[in-house]
């Protein structure tokens, strides 16, 4: 069992505090972050995968050990699908993951090996040698997590991986995350309850740069206070009131 634990983790941005103190452990399984737009989703994300310093006083282990101590042990953990970022159009899928691939220290001869691994796991084999200038969001997307998934990391940190996408590629997505929950944490972001209602293990939300509420869906909906117990009708008691 690998454990995430957060302690007192703050940000700010200049005087914007985007990130308030926050204390939360993860394990593994499934773990949706539900926020609205600005809640400090991204930058929670961003802080456990050391691409941006949290405020003095926070601490994040893994396992029990100093993340801040660990250094490229950490990193080497990490599967990492940011909520902005680049693809090469010109580049077909199998180059474009196996250039992510070299950059995380993947020895050159296993690269192939892995490439076909990550691509069959998001069910792209078939398009490997196509140009991501000519996929669909839908198969974006699933490039992007590909990616994440290079050398198998036990810790899997999904920014909104179905943004902009339609039902039928969002459920796809949502098998594909739930097909990968095996003896790792996996972290996942975004705005859409039916998202994550039905893989999560656990769902966390945020507002304000602060945890508002957590647990398992039943613990969740339970609170409801209105007839209908599920999960969107306690996002909108938490959120509902928002423009
Ligand atoms: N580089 C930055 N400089 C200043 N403020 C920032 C910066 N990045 C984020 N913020 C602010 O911090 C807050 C949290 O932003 P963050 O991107 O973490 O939210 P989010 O929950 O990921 O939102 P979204 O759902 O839109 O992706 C917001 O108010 C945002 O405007
Ligand atoms: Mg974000």
């Amino acid at each position: 069992m690998n454990t995430l634990c957060l302690e007192n983790i703050s940000k700010h941005y200049s005087k914007k505090c985007a990130l308030n103190n926050v204390s939360i452990t993860f394990e593994d399984g499934i773990c949706g972050i539900l926020g609205p737009n600005g809640a400090g989703k991204s930058t929670l994300m961003n802080i456990v995968t050391q691409n941006l310093d949290c405020d003095k006083g926070g601490k994040i282990l893994w396992n029990g050990g100093d993340t801040a101590k660990m250094g490229s042990d950490f990193r080497s953990v990490i599967g990492f699908m940011p909520q902005q970022q680049e693809l090469y159009p010109t580049f077909t899928a199998a180059r474009f993951v196996g250039y992510i691939a070299a950059l995380k220290g993947i020895f050159p001869k296993d690269i192939d090996g892995e490439v076909s691994r990550v691509l069959k796991l998001v069910e792209l084999s078939d398009c490997a040698d196509k140009k991501i200038g000519g996929f669909s969001g839908g198969m974006k997307q699933r490039t992007l997590i590909a990616q994440a998934l290079l050398g198998d990391p036990k810790l899997i940190i999904l920014d909104e991986p179905t943004a902009g996408l339609d039902p039928k590629q969002r459920v796809i997505i949502r098998r594909l995350v739930s097909s990968l929950a095996k003896e790792k944490i996996i972290i996942i972001s975004t705005h859409i309850v039916s998202d994550i209602e039905t893989i999560a293990d656990k769902i966390i939300f945020i507002k304000d740069g602060e945890i508002i509420d957590s647990g398992t869906v039943g613990e969740l909906v339970s609170k409801v206070n209105s007839d209908g117990k599920n999960l969107e009708n306690l996002y909108m008691e938490y959120y509902g009131d928002d423009e």
